[in-house]
């Protein structure tokens, strides 16, 4: 079995990258940490990168005039690193479309909610939490799904609920939602790396 080549791609905080790569690294997936990728150079993920020792870059299409060259520089990095599965965490950008057409079925992301519930446009980050909360949801949690094409509906790969209690604010739903995300995350790329979740034929 072809041990998998992970680029993750973040743009804040890179909890969920640093959660991955430690589970890789203590071996509990079978995988290797290859490469991270973020629009922003300021990224605290990027601090976290640097102290598991991970090659990280920064790749923006506000480097470039073209949207062309933002992708194909993209695909290059993605190619010369030899990637097989492309981790967003966290990542506050659109995914342009030859990366998921070439990376069809072998690209994750982490919705902070139970999709199809509170997923689309616009919801990410925070703005997923208050919704929670003035729905007046007393269960949340978080779903991994493969990238297609539309915000929010790919396959569903693994969900795991949370309870909410009704004086919770939308910052601790938040909080609780975020330490499934690190469990969920890690389990769901242990279980494609051991094949027992098959995206598509890995090269
Ligand atoms: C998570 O809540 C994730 O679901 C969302 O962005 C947040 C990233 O957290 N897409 P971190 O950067 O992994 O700490």
């Amino acid at each position: 079995m072809k041990k998998l080549n992970i680029a993750f791609f973040a743009s804040h905080g890179g909890s969920n990258f640093q959660t991955i790569v430690e589970n890789i690294h203590s071996g509990y997936i079978n995988a290797n940490a290859t490469l991270l990728i973020s629009n922003n150079s300021d990224c605290f993920a990027f601090q976290r990168a640097e102290k598991l020792n991970i090659p990280y870059m920064h790749i923006s299409s506000a480097q470039f005039e073209d949207g062309n060259e933002f992708q194909k520089t993209l695909l290059r990095v993605l190619d010369e690193y030899e990637i097989d599965l492309i981790v967003l965490a966290g990542y506050m950008r659109k995914i342009p479309i030859s990366i998921i057409h070439k990376y069809k079925n072998r690209i994750l992301n982490i919705h902070p909610a139970l999709l199809p519930k509170f997923g689309g446009k616009g919801m990410y980050g925070m703005n997923v939490h208050n919704a929670v909360k003035e729905a007046g949801e007393l269960v949340s949690g978080a779903t991994v799904h493969i990238v297609s094409e539309e915000y929010d509906e790919g396959r569903i790969l693994k969900q795991k609920t949370v309870a909410i209690d009704a004086n919770d604010t939308p910052e601790k739903i938040a909080e609780k939602v975020l330490a499934i995300e690190h469990q969920i995350y890690s389990d769901t790329i242990k279980e494609i790396a051991e094949e027992k979740i098959i995206l598509d034929k890995f090269h």
